[in-house]
Order: structure tokens, then sequence, then C-alpha cells
């Protein structure tokens, strides 16, 4: 059979979720909150291979893992492996995936076909942030906490910063368009997309007097390739979030951001203490969705 047509499990994007597939994840991941140990899967494994850095989706990954029962198995990509005597990261996965652990848990850049990578290895891949492609499960967490504030289908979510480089924001766009939540973007016009549907503010201000929930993004210098025009000071001054536009944010409102944190660019540090900030409950919730996620796809669902 062509690689093209192999089946695919796993989740590597999440335009083929339906709404109920989506509300089942949040209720196991409400279920999964009131449980310290749920065992279940003992003896599986995963292995995680992260070829990006990464702090929060690694290391709550390996926590819902072990809270599941899977035994999460690390490929560090820094040190100790045949990267080093010049394998490929695709033949790194081949291999990896050759040992046949139940899934993969997988970050990379664009440059690798995980689409293609994943129809080959015939073992269920969960992607981890995958270039500016798509970073589902974070998707997925943001929405969970923002559901856990208000309800969704009164949500107005704005979304601020480097639109185009942010895979967080391309499965924001996904998620949205399959629970039908209003979504609103602003940033430099250098880094904004418009897909369909998506309203445009063109200051902040109006944004943020707009929004609901707000979902701050990194500027992702690593990815601008000493491209982009906007300094750091300019992008303070019109896009940072600061006290003066907390103060014209809804006292009901809330907003996100999915770390890590350019901290005086993209957020002042007093801002993070504010009653409305939800970044360290997004955190939280990130072991939930994923504990969620991996039961999801150990009963066959995804
Ligand atoms: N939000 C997120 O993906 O953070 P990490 O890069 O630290 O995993």
């Amino acid at each position: 059979m062509p690689i093209s047509q192999m089946p695919q499990k796993g989740l590597l994007n999440l335009q083929k979720l339906l709404p109920s597939q989506v509300q089942k994840i949040f209720e196991r991941a409400n279920q999964v909150s009131l449980q310290r140990e749920m065992a279940k899967y003992h003896g599986r494994t995963a292995t995680m291979m992260f070829f990006e850095p990464s702090t929060r989706t690694r290391l709550s990954f390996e926590i819902a893992c072990h809270r599941q029962g899977v035994g999460p198995v690390l490929f560090d990509v820094n040190q100790g492996t045949s990267l080093e005597k010049g394998e490929s990261k695709e033949d790194s996965i081949l291999n990896a995936a050759a040992m046949k652990p139940d899934f993969l848990i997988l970050r990379c850049g664009d440059e690798l076909d995980l689409e293609k990578i994943s129809r080959e290895v015939r073992v269920p891949v969960l992607n981890a942030g995958w270039g500016i492609k798509g970073h589902p499960t974070q998707a997925l967490l943001d929405i969970y906490t923002i559901s856990q504030n208000q309800e969704l289908k009164k949500t107005k979510l704005l979304i601020v910063g480097d639109v185009k480089h942010s895979r967080v924001a391309a499965s924001h766009f996904e998620l949205a368009s399959i629970l039908g939540i209003e979504v609103g973007v602003c940033g430099p016009e250098e880094f904004l997309i418009q897909p369909s549907g998506v309203r445009v503010f063109e200051d902040l201000e109006a944004g943020v007097r707009w929004a609901s929930a707000i979902l701050i993004l990194r500027v992702q210098f690593e990815r601008h390739d000493g491209t982009a025009r906007i300094s750091r000071q300019e992008y303070r001054r019109r896009w940072g979030l600061g006290p003066g536009q907390m103060a014209m944010l809804d006292p009901n409102a809330i907003f996100l951001h999915p770390g890590p944190i350019n901290l005086g660019v993209e957020i002042e540090p007093e801002v993070l203490a504010d009653s409305r900030s939800r970044v360290l409950k997004q955190v939280e919730n990130g072991v939930h969705i994923r504990q969620s996620l991996i039961q999801t796809l150990l009963e066959g669902e995804l």
C-alpha cells in the first residue's frame, strides 16, 4: 500500500476531531484532575523525542505518562545518541518506532514531514509541537482552561502578536473552527495572518476591550531569520500587555500565554500577578489534558 494511503493514528493536528471528541477529552481531563494516580496502563511505553527545546510540554507529557502508568522513554537529542554519528532525525524516529512503543511523542521543526513519518512508523504519533504547523495539545489545554472560566459559545478569543510564526495560533484556528469560538487577532502587520472568519484589530486596545479571553503569543525570534522589521522596544510599546491594557480588560476576562514568555516584550512582569492571569493554570491543565489524550489514544479513540 502506498505510504500516503496508510492509516494514521495519533494526533498531528485537530482538523479531524469532532466537537463531541473534544468534549470527551475535556471530560476525561476533569476526571484525571481529581485523581492523583491512574496506573491503568501499566506496562505500556511511550518514546519521547524532542528535537526542539521544551520545558512545559516535555515535563507535562512525562508526568502525564507516569500518572497513567505508561513508562516514558526519553530520547535525549543533546547527548549520547546516534544523531552525533550523523544518523538523521527521520531514521532515529523510524528506529525508535521499530522497538514498538505504544506511541511516540514528537517535537520537531518544519523540516520533518510528520504526516509521512507517522504513516511509515505504524505507531501512533502525538504532536508535541511541529515547527509553525501546529501544537494541538497546547490549543486543547488553552481552550480547556478558558472553558473553566466562561462558556465557550460566549468566548471572544483575542490572539495577540506573532500569529504568523506561531504553531499555537495555527492549532487554535483549527480548534476554534471545530468548536465555533469567535476569534480576533492583532499584532504587527508583518506577523499577521487572517484565516477566514477571524476578525483583525488594528490596535491592541480595541482588541482588549472586545475580548473575554486573550492569548498572548511569544514572539518567535528564532523563526524570523533576522528579517523582522519591528524592534523589541517598538513591539513592547505597541503590542505588549501592560497595566494600561489590563485597566481596559473586562474584570471577568482572563489572559493566557503558552510560554515561554519574553518578559518585558509581550507581557510586563507586574501583569503576571493580576488575578485574571491563567498562565500557571494552563501549565497545570497541560498535565490533565495530556493524561486525557493518553487515555483517549490507548482506548483506541485517536
Ligand atoms: N508551551 C510550550 O510548548 O512550552 P514549551 O516549549 O516549554 O514546551
